[in-house]
């Protein structure tokens, strides 16, 4: 049995933000969702986030997962008084509790199931994750013996400049056997330089402990201000574009391409410079960019995509894109179809072999297959009130420079003349203009020219 508590009720000072630090995204997802996912594999049968500065946010980020309750902690006196607040839930609990800092967003899973065996191996009291670090200013620094058993976890501000030079860190990563937690988080006090609680001092208790040293430093990284959020932000993302391009997506240049963990893209995909995936996406064996971005939205096989913003929409395959088109709010473009330069589409479906090519604007409308959409149309969808509809039939051709005035329906087989402004539905097969007849004068001159 294992149970899991995340910290998560500091504001996170250091952040200079309302929103509580838990709660600051990274890569599409909160580093408390990150942290809280990081455990899944673990399949705990409780979860516990401990909340307190703003703590309703927190909540309302979580609420609704499995196996997941909230513990609040009114004051934040530190990490060690944050576990005190376990106490009523963790009643009764014989399992083994990890405790995982909130803002500790890169660990691997595997570190954790490595963690959790080595606690389980070793029978002791605690266990607890280290890591060397690089530059290890802030972290409280870990003390073993010769025999690799820790001696002492001293924070960073205690430390004397000698202790400081030690840059084996702990990650704030912890594995207890839950009935000696319990028995020595009474026991703690606030007796050093921030007047805090520290949940270090219960390792300290519990000794003999475990120390587990994590090879990548970079999973043990905390986030206390927003460099080191974007410090985070640059290790993600290697190891999210690393991945793709070793399941054999092309990353043309992989610096100027962000890419959200949710993102999924097909072996042969080719991601050109300046591109940014985002949120549910999905990209099929596809050439995107340059400079494209994709939220929310299903690019099929074989689509090409360039200078273009898709959000919330879907592009069927082998589809053209852009230059400049942006396509949004649930906008399904079929198969085939051209959609070209500055072309904005609002919800609105289009047919297979479809074509908006230049300066249209599309919304709310339903447009069937083989469509022509003639430069300069567009969808009056708005009466300043409500929204409408337009309808296009299989085969239609809308003549360039028009104005299609929602609510609407056009047949299939029709052509609409240029420059109209079509207001009535248009059956199949027909022809419709609305536009003022042309006038020649002929030998007309300006007043100023003509002899009096
Ligand atoms: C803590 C560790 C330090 C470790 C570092 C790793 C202690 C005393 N120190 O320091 O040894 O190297 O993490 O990142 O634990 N929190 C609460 N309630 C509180 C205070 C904090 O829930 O009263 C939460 C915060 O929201 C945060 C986490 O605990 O998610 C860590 O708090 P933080 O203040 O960042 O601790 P550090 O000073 O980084
Ligand atoms: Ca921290």
């Amino acid at each position: 049995m294992v149970a899991i508590a995340i910290l998560a009720a500091g504001k996170g000072t250091r952040m200079k933000s309302d929103l509580p630090k838990v709660l600051h995204p990274l890569g599409g997802k909160s580093l408390a969702g990150r942290v809280l996912e990081s455990a899944d594999p673990l399949n705990p049968d409780k979860r516990i986030v401990i909340v307190g500065y703003r703590a309703e946010l927190v909540r309302e980020a979580f609420a609704g997962l499995p196996n997941l309750e909230f513990v609040e902690q009114l004051e934040q006196l530190g990490t060690g008084h944050a576990a005190v607040q376990l106490l009523p839930a963790m009643k009764g609990y014989e399992g083994d509790l990890i405790i995982l800092n909130g803002d500790v967003p890169l660990l691997r899973s595997d570190t954790l199931v490595k963690l959790l065996e080595t606690h389980r191996k070793s029978g002791m009291a605690a266990t607890i994750l280290a890591a060397h670090l690089p530059e290890p200013k802030g972290y409280g620094r870990v003390f073993c013996s010769e025999a690799g058993q820790l001696e002492s976890i001293i924070e960073d501000r205690d430390c004397t400049p000698e202790q400081r030079q030690n840059t084996r860190v702990n990650a704030g990563i912890y594995c207890f056997r839950w009935a000696d937690l319990e028995r020595v988080l009474p026991n703690l006090s606030n007796d050093n330089d921030q007047k805090e609680y520290y949940l270090t001092d219960a390792v300290n208790f519990l000794k003999p402990v475990m120390v587990v040293d994590c090879d990548d430093f970079e999973e043990t990284l905390g986030i206390n201000d927003r460099k080191q959020l974007s410090e985070a932000y640059a290790i993600l993302q290697t190891r999210i574009k690393d991945h793709w391009m070793r399941q054999g997506v092309t990353i043309v240049d992989p610096s100027s391409v962000t890419i959200d963990d949710t993102v999924t893209i097909a072996t042969n995909a080719i991601i050109e410079p300046q591109v940014h995936l985002r949120g549910n996406t999905a990209i099929g064996v596809s050439r995107i960019g340059p400079n494209c971005m994709v939220e929310n939205s299903q690019i099929q096989d074989g689509v090409t995509l360039l200078y273009s913003v898709v959000t919330d929409s879907q592009i069927g395959a082998g589809t053209v894109v852009g230059p400049y088109a942006h396509l949004r709010a649930n906008t399904e473009v079929g198969e085939n179809c051209r959609i070209g330069n500055f072309v904005e589409i609002k919800n609105t479906q289009l047919g297979p072999k479809t074509n908006a090519a230049h300066l249209s604007y599309l919304g709310d409308a339903t447009l069937g297959t083989q469509v022509n959409i003639g430069a300069g149309t567009i969808t009056v969808n708005y009466d300043g009130k409500n929204k409408h509809r337009t309808v296009i039939g299989d085969r239609t051709r809308i003549g360039s420079n028009s104005a299609l005035v929602a609510p609407l329906t056009i047949g299939s087989d029709v052509t609409t003349a240029a420059g109209s402004t079509i207001v009535e539905d248009v059956p199949e097969q027909s022809l419709a203009i609305a536009r003022a007849p042309q006038v020649v004068k002929l030998g007309w001159k300006p007043k100023w020219q003509r002899e009096s």
